[in-house]
């Protein structure tokens, strides 16, 4: 259960590069994801950043697709045909370039049929925009206005904290809202990867610098999921993502506090073929340690005498 709404299972896909377009959704919809997340919206559509964009690497991901996608109205067509046609949670992500854009987008949304919506305020791949979860002000300001006419219930897609000071800064402006539930964490923003043959980066845009996803981000996203889950006092859930593949990367992720994760870089690189796999085996090892259910480990993290 997020937010009041059922889930079949606490694993479903990330907002990502393979959730644009219709047939990509269906895709999901036709897999074990026991949700639909969506790509994050924007209000006109976009072609995104300059290719090459994405690249698989030997342990993750790099991208820096700079939020291609359809433009609000098309996703909120599709999430009527998604809901009609699969019986699981639709989840709109929303991307606004301004509060302007955000508040248009996140109206029209109310109309729809979506169950819930993540809300995505800061892309580390816009070119020429910050990532605005290191924004205390900024998210402040976001949230207050995106409160005030959001009527689904909602929650934050954050960027991943480094310093325990700044969990307690942006924990403390998102509990003064509904906020319902936060997503920790998108890729770590600006990373560069080289080829060291040919001198140059794997991806174009800015000068190669692209969001860091998979198997590198793990320990940083466990350590996000953990901090928030602590602080929030298990009052607003925790959505973990970052470098699952596998049923024991889910374990770790509900036995650090996350109240469901979502797969991101494993299903661009696996297919949904993925969402099986994870689920059969998290259900083996919970088997073996006799656990019925998540919530008989969930947050229960031991701690080392
Ligand atoms: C992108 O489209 O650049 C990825 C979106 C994100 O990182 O939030």
């Amino acid at each position: 259960m997020i937010a009041g709404v059922n889930f079949n299972t606490c694993i479903f896909n990330t907002s990502g590069p393979a959730d644009v377009t219709l047939q990509e959704l269906e895709v999901v919809g036709r897999s074990k994801s026991s949700a639909i997340t969506m790509k994050s919206c924007t209000l006109k559509p976009r072609e995104g950043n300059p290719e090459p964009r994405y690249a698989d690497l030997e342990f993750g991901s790099i991208n820096s697709m700079g939020l291609p996608n359809l433009g609000y109205k098309a996703y909120i067509k599709f999430s009527k045909i998604l809901k009609k046609k699969y019986k699981k949670p639709v989840i709109a992500s929303i991307s606004g370039m301004t509060l302007k854009d955000n508040l248009v987008i996140f109206k029209a949304f109310n109309d729809s049929p979506v169950d819930l919506i993540e809300f995505n305020p800061g892309s580390p791949n816009t070119i020429g925009k910050p990532i605005v979860g290191y924004d205390v002000d900024a998210m402040d300001k976001l949230l207050d206005a995106v409160s005030k006419v959001c009527k689904k219930p909602f929650g934050v897609k954050l960027p991943a904290y480094l310093d325990l000071v700044h969990f307690e800064k942006i924990a403390n402006v998102i509990k003064k809202y509904p906020v319902k539930f936060v997503t920790c964490i998108n890729s770590i923003g600006n990373g560069l990867v080289i080829d060291p043959n040919k001198e140059k980066p794997l991806i174009k845009p800015k000068g190669g610098l692209g969001g860091i996803g998979g198997r590198y981000i793990k320990f940083t996203a466990l350590a996000n999921v953990r901090k928030f889950y602590e602080l929030f006092h298990d009052k607003i859930q925790v959505i973990g993502v970052g470098g699952i593949y596998s049923g024991i990367d889910v374990f770790e992720f509900i036995l650090a506090g996350a109240s469901a994760v979502q797969i991101g870089t494993a299903f661009l690189q696996k297919g949904p073929r993925i969402f099986d796999n994870v689920q059969n085996e998290l259900k083996k090892f919970m088997e073996k340690k006799k656990y019925y259910n998540i919530q008989d480990f969930r947050g229960k993290l031991k701690y080392l005498n």
